[in-house]
């Protein structure tokens, strides 16, 4: 693909401090027409969010904190969980192709690597009828932080499992790469990107214990359904599960 051709990374604003990208992002879109693929870098957020009205914690310059602005009108409202693919799988592989690490999807869209968190993703779309109009895609990927406070101990970076301190820059600039790439993916063949979803997804075809509201169920990923929901079989029987209902046990 040629530059030409780039949607993601067109635009690139960098930020010393800022409350959150993902705020500045959505700023950017009330205040009308925002360039379609504009990157928001901070190098530090003074409150940075999670999911489930989360914090986002993340010491200043040692990470990764980029918001994307994409606009995909063309992408109907009930298939949202393809921008979720988008995001958790080019995070995936610019992790494995830059420093082979064995990085999975945690469902719905967390990033594991040995079973502790190494990035997280907050999705925003802005719906106009019965297609999105504006998405932000937020991602936190934990860089060079060597240490996370005890409330974070299921929190890990490239430094901790790669056991050096590696470019910053070069991953960001990998990861826009990779979401263009895999934007592009969305629009010509939504199945693919769907596939490889799948085979990035920890846990994918494995018998695994899961905690439900009222017990625990020993089941096999078989998929995930048109909305993203997931598919597990139990005893030869194929359920499907919201995200609040339903948690893997690591
Ligand atoms: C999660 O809870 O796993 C999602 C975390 C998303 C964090 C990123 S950091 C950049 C962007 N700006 C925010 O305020 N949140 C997202």
């Amino acid at each position: 693909m040629t530059s030409a051709d780039s949607i993601i990374g067109q635009k690139i604003i960098r930020l010393d401090e800022v409350s959150s990208t993902n705020n500045y992002a959505a700023n950017l879109i009330a205040k009308k027409n925002p360039i379609e693929g504009t990157v928001i870098l901070a190098l530090k957020q003074g409150s940075g969010r999670g999911q489930f009205d989360r914090d986002w914690l993340s010491e200043p310059g040692k990470n990764i904190t980029m918001s994307v602005i994409i606009s995909p009108g063309f992408l109907p409202v009930h298939k949202q969980f393809m921008l979720n693919i988008l995001a958790s799988i080019s995070v995936v592989d610019v992790l494995t192709s830059l420093f082979s690490m064995d990085v999975k999807v945690k469902w719905p869209n967390d990033i594991y690597v040995n079973n502790k968190k190494i990035a997280g993703i907050l999705i925003q779309n802005f719906l106009l009828g019965s297609n999105i109009r504006h998405t932000i895609i937020g991602i936190g990927l934990n860089v060079n932080q060597e240490v996370f406070p005890p409330e974070l101990h299921l929190a890990t970076s490239i430094y901790i499992e790669v056991g050096r301190r590696v470019d910053i820059l070069i991953t960001e600039s990998k990861l826009i790469q990779e979401l263009d790439k895999n934007y592009h993916l969305l629009k010509e063949d939504e199945d693919l990107l769907r596939k490889i979803y799948l085979s990035r997804l920890l846990g994918m075809d494995e018998q695994r214990r899961f905690e439900l509201s009222d017990r625990t169920l020993e089941g096999r990923i078989v998929g995930i359904d048109d909305y993203g929901r997931l598919k597990v079989e139990e005893k030869g029987i194929v359920h499907t599960y919201d995200h609040h209902m339903i948690r893997m046990i690591l």
